[in-house]
């Protein structure tokens, strides 16, 4: 690979957005590695691709944020040949809340608003250069509902159709857009779940390879998706998730009936 190659991925500081991030630089692209506060980006220093990292901390759902981390890439490494739109939020959220919409629209506006600017700064610089790769963290929890987690399910349903109609508008000029639907992993988001006896290995039972996910699982995915391999896909949601939106959570009848 040339080393002219450069990503963006946000929500670096940990999990998904972290293994992509080394992944990426592990093999030759240099990287802007974005997350709420540099303490979180402090791991690319110890990192033995140090000098392939730029941190450069900030909130994905500021449009100027989204600006600032295209023109580093420009600045410090030269372009922009992949932007990797991971950075996301949970929350559980009871309806009775009196906050509840405000909780709602912050969901969005990280989970939504967030991948819009990402797009919107990615493809204003891949337009120049007729090429580049967009690619959006989705979840399983856009396909169905979770108990309590309406705004996240909103948020994440709504990844998978930006893909699709960002890949209609974008694929004219060279550009690819996709998405990674991760199922349970284990990350920072999910570590409460440490906590809960027997939350871990309940939600294993749910999954047919019964087990959790690893964050190294999904950056191959974004790698695979980021590399002329994938040259012919655009607008798809690749799951990555051990066979969890396969299940369809019926009872397993067959040595019952
Ligand atoms: N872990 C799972 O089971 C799972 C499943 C499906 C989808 N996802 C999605 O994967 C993505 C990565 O999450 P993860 O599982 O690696 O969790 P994580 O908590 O380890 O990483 C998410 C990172 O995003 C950062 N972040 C949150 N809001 C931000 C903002 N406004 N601006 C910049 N950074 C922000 C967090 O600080 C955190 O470091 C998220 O979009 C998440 O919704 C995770």
């Amino acid at each position: 690979m040339s080393r002219s190659e450069v990503a963006i991925v946000t929500g670096a500081g940990s999990g998904i957005g972290r293994a992509t991030a080394e992944l990426f630089a592990s093999r030759g692209y240099r990287v802007v590695v974005n997350d709420l506060s540099a303490e979180s980006l402090k791991w690319v220093d110890a990192s033995p691709d140090a000098q392939s990292f730029l941190a450069l901390p900030g909130d994905v759902s500021a449009g100027d944020h989204n600006a600032a981390l295209v023109e580093a890439a420009v600045k410090h490494f030269g372009g922009l040949s992949v932007s990797v739109l991971n950075a996301g939020m949970v929350g559980t959220l009871p309806w009775e809340d009196p906050g509840a919409v405000e909780k709602f629209e912050r969901i969005m506006a990280v989970n939504v608003t967030g991948v819009v600017h990402g797009i919107r700064h990615a493809a204003e610089v891949m337009k120049k250069n007729g090429t580049g790769v967009i690619l959006a963290t989705a979840s399983t929890s856009g396909l169905r509902g979770d108990p309590g987690n309406y705004a996240y399910n909103a948020s994440k349903a709504a990844v998978f159709n930006l893909v699709r109609a960002a890949a209609v508008d974008l694929g004219v000029y060279g550009i690819r857009v996709n998405g990674v639907a991760p199922g349970p992993v284990e990350t920072g988001i999910t570590e409460r779940l440490k906590g809960l006896p027997g939350a871990m290995d309940e939600m294993a039972k749910r999954i047919p390879l019964r087990r959790w996910g690893q964050p190294h699982e999904l950056a191959e995915a974004f790698f695979f998706l980021a590399s002329p391999a994938a040259s012919f896909i655009t607008g798809t949601t690749l799951m990555v998730d051990g066979g969890h939106s396969a299940h369809a959570a019926h009872f397993d009848l067959r040595d019952k009936a």
